[in-house]
């Protein structure tokens, strides 16, 4: 999109103009710098860093302290790409009142512009809730991370035709609710295609095929950083995990063998002020000593 803020009205425009949609998550500030500069035009500060970041099974336990604390870093390195804040487990659920304050906590203290939450027609009162306080809101069907390992497991949503009209009808429900774009994960292509074709909110595929307005890929898979798993869908653009395994191994090498640190990297006080200490301290007794 250019060096230009982008705001819930341009990704609409995007949709309308068939310009398709970059997501990626980011959960630090040096990540966000980077997607940033690389004009990404979403960055998601996903509840999937209670896996990749804080080591979880799953994304259950994920907290609103904690999410205040990763959308403040990704807030702080964003200039110009929507910055869109998940709402986690049990943010949401309980109440339309508790939904909105968590939402408006994401939108007024770490300064995120969207939020998201995932689920279907079900939610629609507090997605209206969301939306009437005038904060943008993102929708996520099909494969649900927060409550997925309880009920299916993490597989593939919508295989038969009968699933493939649900999930259709929770789109068209969460677009009637009022969202701005929803995120249709793990369903086969021909659902997702017709979901795109024929609700005006544009749909961000992650293991929903090509027919999607846009595609969001947590970036740890997709820079090849998270070595626990790696589902079918996610492409691998790096294998970071192997250059910072080196990278590590190299250095402890180095440390071992001093050839680390080298001279440019170490500070010396001038001849004078190291002669003078080491006369002074030439009689003082150490513990070595
Ligand atoms: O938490 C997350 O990263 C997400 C994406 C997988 C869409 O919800």
């Amino acid at each position: 999109m250019g060096s230009e803020k982008i705001r819930v009205n341009n990704i609409l425009e995007m949709k309308r103009s068939w310009r398709k949609i970059s997501v990626v998550t980011a959960y630090d500030y040096s990540t966000a710098v980077l997607a940033d500069r690389a004009e990404i035009d979403i960055v998601l500060v996903g509840d999937s860093l209670g896996m990749v970041v804080l080591g979880y099974g799953d994304t259950t336990s994920v907290t609103m302290d904690d999410m205040m604390v990763f959308c403040k870093a990704v807030r702080r390195g964003v200039k110009n790409a929507l910055v869109v804040g998940d709402m986690p487990f049990l943010s949401y659920q309980v109440s339309r009142e508790e939904a909105v304050r968590n939402a408006g906590r994401l939108i007024k203290e770490a300064g995120v512009d969207a939020v998201k939450l995932e689920g279907g027609s079900h939610l629609t009162g507090v997605i209206r809730g969301i939306v009437e306080a005038g904060i943008p809101v993102m929708g996520h069907i099909g494969l649900l991370p927060q409550t997925a390992d309880k009920w299916s497991g993490y597989r593939l949503q919508g295989k038969s035709w009968s699933q493939g009209v649900k999930i259709f009808e929770d789109a068209v429900a969460l677009e009637e609710a009022g969202v701005f774009s929803t995120v249709l994960e793990s369903i086969p292509s021909e659902v997702s295609k017709i979901i795109t074709e024929k609700t005006s909110v544009p749909t961000i595929g992650i293991g929903a095929g090509v027919h999607c307005d846009g595609q969001v890929l947590v970036s740890h898979d997709l820079l090849g950083i998270f070595e626990g798993f790696t589902p079918k869908f996610a492409k691998k653009y790096a294998d970071l995990s192997k250059s910072i395994l080196d990278a590590f191994k190299s250095y402890k090498r180095d440390v071992q063998s001093s050839k680390f640190p080298m001279d440019k990297h170490t500070f010396h006080m001038s001849e004078a002020e190291s002669a003078k200490m080491i006369k002074t301290l030439a009689k003082k007794k150490g513990k070595n000593s």
